[in-house]
């Protein structure tokens, strides 16, 4: 069977081809990250509008690119949430389009269902039961992963995802927009050692994370420089992002670990923006090394919002048997605001 799958639950539009046999076919994406920098965050209505201008192309180019005509697809993917309204609502009403105008079924997906299982679309893949550390712009949780729709919430933030932490704080240092991967290059010219900030709930003993406070440290740092009319010299700033990027990423690495050793699970998946982030990747790939695990990482290019991540999740529910491929309705919804655990099957 082929999915298309449509993403646009925040400042990317990603369009997929995803075989049930063959895997990923075609993929694409535009990101709208030039756009929002002048504003220095995600502005939704230009998001949505932008949305709008990109998905027919986009759609065009997989199809193309797949060498398929659009009678070859059999189902319809697309981000029902969690995101921003008015950015799903395309998705969702040009999916429910396309697959109305060819009699498809439409598959709404849970847009960190895509994150999870995305590491899949990499070789080599994981195999069930794995630990996946989600760690985007919006989340940061800890999940047991047994199979498709089989996932159990091991911990997670009580505030600030790790993805704001980072970008909150690198606007703080006057960094641009999106603040991670700026804040990762600025880090390298920095001493982490320089500025001594908290690692919050490190030694909670549970695998919870708290990033609202290591901010508000930031802000103390920089007005105790600042006092008096001085400015932050670039040195003060690269050893600050350093420092936060060293705290964020200690406590990110120490509670996965956690988790792996509460699970006695040995395959550790990291998925979500953050995942992008080198010296995490690098503190986890000697840490699971040391455990005797492993640890996947989605390429480059899936572990930020994309499509064949929505399309990917699409043919595995397919697959595990999860989907009403008979069920053609025109009538769509969209969850800005939508808990993983409603997409797990009963008793998982
Ligand atoms: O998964 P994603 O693309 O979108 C959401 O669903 O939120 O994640 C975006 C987040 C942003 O907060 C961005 O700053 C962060 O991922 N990010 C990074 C890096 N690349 C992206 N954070 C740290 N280091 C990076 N290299
Ligand atoms: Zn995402």
């Amino acid at each position: 069977m082929i999915v298309i799958g449509f993403e646009s639950s925040c400042d990317e539009t990603g369009v997929a081809l995803v075989s049930t046999e063959h895997g990923l076919l075609a993929h694409a994406l535009y990101s709208q990250i030039a756009m929002h920098r002048e504003y220095g965050g995600v502005v939704p209505e230009l998001a949505s509008r932008d949305h709008i201008r990109r998905i027919v192309p986009l759609t065009r180019q997989v199809m193309a690119e797949a060498g398929l005509k659009h009678g070859d697809i059999d189902a319809v993917a697309y981000t029902a949430g969690p995101g921003l309204a008015g950015a799903l609502l395309v998705g969702a009403s040009f999916a429910s389009a396309f697959a109305w105008a060819r009699q498809l079924p439409t598959i709404p997906i849970h847009h960190l269902e895509g994150h999870l299982l995305s590491p899949m679309l990499a070789q080599p893949a994981p195999s069930f039961p794995f630990v996946a550390l989600l760690v985007s712009g919006g989340h940061t949780q800890l999940m047991r992963v047994d199979g498709v729709g089989q996932y159990e919430l091991l911990g997670e933030t009580l505030d600030d995802a790790a993805g704001e932490a980072f970008d909150k704080t690198a606007k703080l240092l006057g960094l641009g927009y999106p603040g991670g991967p700026e804040l990762s290059r600025l880090a390298r010219q920095g001493h982490a050692q320089a500025f001594a900030l908290p690692r919050p709930m490190l030694h909670s003993g549970d695998l919870d994370f708290s990033f609202s406070g290591l901010k508000t440290a930031v802000l103390t740092r920089v007005k105790a420089i600042c006092q008096g009319g001085a400015k932050l010299s670039p040195q003060n700033q690269a050893d600050l992002a350093a420092a936060t990027e060293s705290a964020i990423v200690d406590v990110l690495a120490t509670k996965a670990i956690g988790a792996i050793k509460q699970t006695g699970l040995l395959s550790l998946v990291v998925a979500g923006g953050v995942g992008a982030n080198q010296p995490l990747r690098a503190r986890l790939q000697t840490a699971m090394h040391t455990l005797g695990g492993q640890v996947f990482f989605p390429p480059l290019e899936f572990c930020t919002d994309n499509g064949a991540m929505i399309a990917w999740a699409a043919a595995q529910r397919i697959q595990a048997g999860l989907v009403d491929l008979a069920k053609r309705d025109a009538a769509f919804s969209i969850r800005p605001r939508w808990d993983l655990r409603d997409v797990c099957l009963d008793g998982a």
